[in-house]
């Protein structure tokens, strides 16, 4: 039906007569000749319609916004002083001599001819009409380069594509399942996988040796800006190559692509423990563009009268940790009231601060809630562990170490972001030597990655002493978001079988959930391991967009819903009979 894109013409094809398709973007009349502009996923172009043409000229007459119509015409020269050099076809337009319009529009919901604030609801309802904006094409075709990219990179390296089932027992990745009912088993349910996980370790043993996958996932879990109940994995898996290969060709990967597709050197990733990041950044996905550290202060403050500090200072679990902001001085009381505000999210009880005003005169130059209850040695010698200077704000966080680093990180980023602090624009890291378990609050132990994670250390250590014990896990950290973790798998039974002990996993239950994959690991299983990089997320930091919702074509809400189908819905009560299913009606309160 077209010879040409709208987007596409320009003045090699002066004199040539074309055939266009597109919607109507904007519609001028000007008192006698008709101006369409065309458009189409590759650009505008400028269609003029003057009465010479009568039929075409009354069609154009008819035609409004979003109307979907086909021109035939003869590309020429714009007239002069009408060139548009910020249009890829501004020096050309296209006489038309003959139009159809092939669909009519209603009025659309919002404007796409001119720039206006739309709520993100209207837009998620009226989705099909959001992706005609150029803005999002353009982050769906990077989105499409960045998958193909992946493709031929992991196939030119070997990486077979194998896909796995998502009707599914469920996996243990810390997540609520999303679960199916069968309705020729009754009572029974398959959950949609939360990752291929277990068969991609199944595919190890049987030999696939490097395998790949991208693969959509789905979690029931708290949603948040880069978080959607139903993502897409480049899921990764690999036997002989340890944690440095795993880890150099997936860099490389990563490197490569941002080189060949924006242009971005990255340099070298750096390495940092799960230990430093914490301690440095309070966090295990360091957002490393921020010269701002946490420092501790503990040792300094173990002997003051003022409990919240000397509390956590003398406590194996807490600590207490300065941050020091540089010429934050200038902050107003406003600001850091609503900072303190902002950590007490994070469950902070407070946010003690000293004002740098003239160090040279010792604590008389200070300002701060706190010097009343801390010796002046100690001010001072704190001040000068984090080299505060004239002018600087020191932050200070006391509490249980997963308090303090999650506000204190959290308050990190926030500096960083709202004071434009960056250094860096891009600034990725792997993290490596995580934990392998953490305390689960009930006196057992959760797996920090997930329970086929390897640990560094003999089955003899993990009996004795899980709370130290490090796991071969990796992750992947760019500006502050995880985007891929991994690690090297459990290949021996009985190292599977002590793991799952420190979990309280019961051999019955293990059996019962995982009896496959425990069994296979009895039939030759190769030493493997590998990685899983979030493509929405990849693509959201690619493309500039805050949130991975602008990059998927159609995503849930944050209550992992769907505004434009209205999915979860209601079923008919045939289709409940036949799955056995009644709906209990919600108990009303009181
Ligand atoms: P993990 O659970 O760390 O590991 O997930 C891997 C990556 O997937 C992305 N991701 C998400 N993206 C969007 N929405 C979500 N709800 C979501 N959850 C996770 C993150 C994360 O880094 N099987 C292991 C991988 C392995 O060990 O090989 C796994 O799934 O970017
Ligand atoms: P208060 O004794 O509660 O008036 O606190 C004195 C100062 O210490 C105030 O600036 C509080 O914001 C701060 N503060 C209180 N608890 C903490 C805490 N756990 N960590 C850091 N600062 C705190």
């Amino acid at each position: 039906m077209r010879s040409h894109y709208c987007g596409s013409i320009n003045e090699s094809h002066i004199g040539q007569e074309i055939t266009l398709c597109g919607w109507v973007h904007h519609r001028r009349d000007h008192g006698g000749v008709i101006f369409l502009d065309l458009r189409d996923r590759d650009g505008i172009a400028q269609v003029v319609v003057d009465p010479d043409t009568p039929e075409a000229f009354a069609l154009a007459d008819r035609a409004r916004n979003e109307f979907v119509i086909q021109v035939k015409g003869r590309v020429r020269n714009r007239p002069e002083g009408t060139v548009n050099p910020d249009m890829p076809t501004g020096a050309v337009e296209v006489l038309g001599k003959e139009l159809e319009i092939l669909s009519k529009s209603d009025t659309p919901p919002f404007p796409l001819d001119e720039f206006v604030e739309v709520g993100e609801d209207v837009r998620l309802r009226f989705r099909y009409m959001d992706l005609r904006r150029p803005e999002m094409l353009n982050k769906l075709r990077t989105r499409s380069k960045i998958t193909s990219y992946i493709r031929n990179f992991l196939d030119a390296e070997g990486f077979m594509d194998v896909e796995t089932p998502i009707l599914n027992r469920a996996t243990p990745e810390g997540a609520r399942d999303y679960l199916v009912p069968s309705r020729t088993h009754e009572g029974h349910f398959f959950a949609l996988p939360q990752s291929p996980q277990l068969f991609k370790q199944l595919l190890m043993v049987s030999g696939i040796d490097r395998y790949y996958q991208i693969a959509k996932c789905f979690r029931d879990e708290d949603l948040r800006a880069d978080r959607q109940p139903e993502f897409t994995q480049v899921d990764i898996e690999t036997s002989f190559m340890d944690e440095d290969a795993i880890m150099a060709v997936t860099e490389r990967m990563i490197r490569e692509m941002f080189k060949d597709l924006l242009d971005v050197e990255l340099p070298q990733f750096p390495r940092m423990t799960f230990a430093e990041a914490m301690q440095r950044f309070g966090s295990d996905k360091p957002d490393l563009r921020i010269p701002l550290e946490l420092v501790d202060v503990d040792d300094l403050l173990e002997d003051v009268e003022f409990k919240v500090f000397s509390g956590p200072a003398n406590d194996a679990k807490s600590r207490v940790a300065a941050l020091r902001l540089p010429n934050g001085s200038v902050l107003s009381r406003k600001q850091i009231d609503d900072y303190t505000k902002y950590v007490a999210i994070y469950g902070a009880k407070g946010l003690a601060y000293i004002k740098v005003n003239d160090i040279e005169k010792g604590v008389e130059g200070l300002q701060s809630p706190i010097l009343k209850f801390i010796p002046a040695e100690a001010a001072m010698s704190i001040l000068s562990r984090v080299g505060a200077e004239n002018g600087d704000l020191v932050f200070f966080g006391a509490d249980k170490s997963t308090v303090v680093n999650e506000a204190l990180g959290a308050l990190r980023v926030k500096l960083g972001n709202d004071l434009d602090m960056y250094t860096y624009e891009w600034a990725p890291c792997w993290v490596i030597d995580f934990p392998m378990f953490e305390e689960n609050g009930e006196g057992g132990w959760t797996a920090i990655h997930h329970p086929f994670t390897s640990p560094s250390c003999s089955v003899e250590e993990l009996r004795t002493d899980p709370e130290h014990a490090l796991s071969r896990a990796y992750d992947m950290v760019l500006n502050g978001t995880e985007l891929g973790g991994g690690s090297i798998r459990i290949h021996d039974a009985e190292m599977q079988a002590t793991v799952l002990e420190v979990l309280g996993i019961s051999k019955e239950e293990a059996d019962e959930k995982f009896g496959f994959l425990l069994n296979a690991l009895k039939y030759g299983c190769p030493p493997h391991g590998g990685l899983a990089f979030g493509l929405d997320r990849l693509v959201m930091l690619m493309t500039g967009s805050n949130s991975i919702r602008e990059v998927i074509a159609f995503p849930k809400t944050q209550s992992a819903t769907c505004l434009m189908t209205q999915a979860p819905g209601t079923v008919d009560s045939r289709q409940l009979r036949e799955l056995n299913i009644r709906i209990r009606k919600k108990e009303s309160a009181g």
